[in-house]
């Protein structure tokens, strides 16, 4: 069993996950909306990523003998100026969720939950992973700069990330 501090802040973390999925959809709609259809499924993508991550803690709650809660969504944003834009956006988002996630470990080291400690190292790692993932992709696109057969280059290489992927990643 986990304290009401543990449950309450795996629930805030349960909703950050969801609100992740909505983010990315808003931005892969985004995506779709300026014609670059790579973006738009690798955000799909993403967004199912988020989704495993939600219900992996959902599940990790119930086996507590906890009960998840689920709290309103928040609107994501919706245009940006730019793909590169967009992506600077994924970094800031993923670097806050990384924060969120080591508060939480702390949390765990501070209740002395060894269950949850384990279960938090496996998204620690995940959000070195996201992170990186972002740096790289924003660099990419600064080589691009507004060279749109580049671009184009690009949109078609993004396209080659599968939902199976995805659909692992939480595994
Ligand atoms: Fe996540
Ligand atoms: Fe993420």
């Amino acid at each position: 069993m986990m304290t009401e501090k543990m449950v309450a802040a795996f629930n805030d973390q349960i909703n950050k996950e969801f609100f992740s999925e909505y983010y990315y959809m808003a931005m892969s709609a985004y995506c779709e909306s300026i014609d670059l259809p790579g973006f738009a499924s690798w955000m799909m993508a993403q967004a199912q990523e988020e989704h495993a991550h939600a219900l992996r803690f959902y599940q990790f709650v119930l086996d507590r003998d906890a009960r998840p809660t689920f709290a309103a969504i928040d609107a994501p944003k919706e245009e940006y100026d730019s793909v590169l834009d967009m992506f600077e956006h994924v970094l800031k988002h993923e670097q806050f969720v990384s924060k969120s996630i080591n508060e939480l470990y702390k949390l765990a080291l501070e209740e002395d939950d060894y269950p949850s400690q384990i279960e938090l190292q496996w998204y620690i790692t995940e959000q070195v992973e996201e992170e990186k993932t972002a740096k790289e992709i924003i660099q990419q696109l600064r080589w691009v700069g507004d060279k749109s057969t580049a671009l184009f280059m690009l949109d078609q290489k993004m396209a080659g990330r599968g939902t199976a992927e995805a659909a692992s990643a939480a595994e």
